[in-house]
């Protein structure tokens, strides 16, 4: 059947953030498009979506030609697709950055040809690396220390530079530590939040690494999609980057005790050797974002307690 609604990409739009952005395009009129390879996606995080407002293209986005194909027709692309592991990235550094930079190219270089309105890219604090000046700010020299970091940063470059270039509207968003449901709670390396829910529901105490004291911007999904949705169409958007974060900083003893308090267990965290190359706080400066009218609704005491309801209804 003819549809009049605005086709929209999303790559990775079966993983953790990536569904929630299909989802809320849904809402709001459009269709969605997704590109995933369900390396790490999952067909069900995208199950609840009437069938009919999304079509599914099951490829890589490593292949040039599977990515033309997916954003034939699309006015505006988010691109999440990514290893989101920085240890996966540390051990396979030429494996990694064909997906998380030569993706983005592919991504880019596609949306040139086939005249794609605008690029929203999922980028990372990781650029920041670990030089403790707080908060972060956009403007502040970027120091990756990983190749995750590195091809983030490489990304946001290119992405900018396809922008003043070749005319095609770039937006990158920088998330902080990003949480909330469908993050995928398996590897020790997952975001610490769904980690510590994960042991929480099955009354198995966190293991905190040191002392506890170090803190994060932790910033709930649903926040991270209205950025997303923002800066899709905002006109002060296209050709710059910003920081997705609550511009509040969270330690881990916090987290550990506010989930204890949501669900009545008195569970004490156990503490092991702090991780190797851990970074002690992170924070963003978010003034740029909230300028555009972005404004995170989200605690993280009202996070956790949704997230805590998602996992015990799902168990
Ligand atoms: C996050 C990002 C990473 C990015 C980096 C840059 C996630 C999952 N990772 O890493 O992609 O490069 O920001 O700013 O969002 N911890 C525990 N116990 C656990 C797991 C973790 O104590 O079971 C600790 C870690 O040692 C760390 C903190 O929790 O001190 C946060 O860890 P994590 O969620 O992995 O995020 P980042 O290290 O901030």
């Amino acid at each position: 059947m003819a549809t009049d609604k605005i086709t929209v990409l999303v790559t990775g739009g079966c993983g953790f953030i990536g569904s929630h952005i299909v989802e809320a395009l849904v809402k709001k009129g459009y269709k969605a498009r997704i590109l995933d390879n369900l390396s790490t996606g999952k067909l069900e995080n995208i199950a609840a979506i009437p069938s009919e407002d999304i079509e599914v293209l099951l490829g890589d986005v490593t292949d040039h030609a599977t990515v033309e194909t997916a954003i034939q027709g699309c006015e505006y692309v988010f691109h999440e697709a990514a290893i989101a592991s920085v240890p996966i990235s540390v051990n396979d550094p030429v494996g990694t950055d064909k997906i998380n930079y030569g993706a983005t190219l592919n991504v880019l270089e596609a949306a040139r040809k086939y005249g794609v309105r605008r690029v929203v890219f999922a980028g990372s604090a990781a650029v920041y690396g670990d030089e403790p000046t707080l908060p972060k700010r956009e403007s502040m020299p970027t120091n990756p220390i990983t190749p995750y970091g590195v091809d983030k940063l490489a990304s946001e470059l290119m992405g900018h530079c396809y922008n003043r270039t070749f005319g095609v509207e770039f937006v990158c968003l920088r998330y902080f530590n990003v949480f909330g449901r469908r993050q995928d709670p398996s590897s020790p390396y997952s975001g610490v939040i769904s980690i510590f829910c994960d042991r929480l529901v099955q009354g198995v105490a966190p293991v905190i690494f040191g002392d506890g004291q170090q803190s994060r911007d932790f910033v709930y999904v649903s926040d991270v999609v209205a950025a997303n949705l923002l800066v899709m169409e905002h006109p002060d958007a296209a050709g710059r980057t910003f920081n997705v974060g609550r511009g509040k900083a969270t330690s881990l003893l916090d987290i550990a005790h506010l989930l204890n308090d949501l669900t009545g267990h008195s569970l004490q965290p156990i503490h092991k050797e702090p991780r190797p190359g851990d970074i002690r706080h992170s924070i963003a400066d978010n003034t740029a974002l909230t300028a555009l009218g972005w404004l995170p609704k989200v605690t993280i005491r009202d996070g956790l307690a949704e997230l805590i309801e998602a996992i015990q209804i799902a168990a």
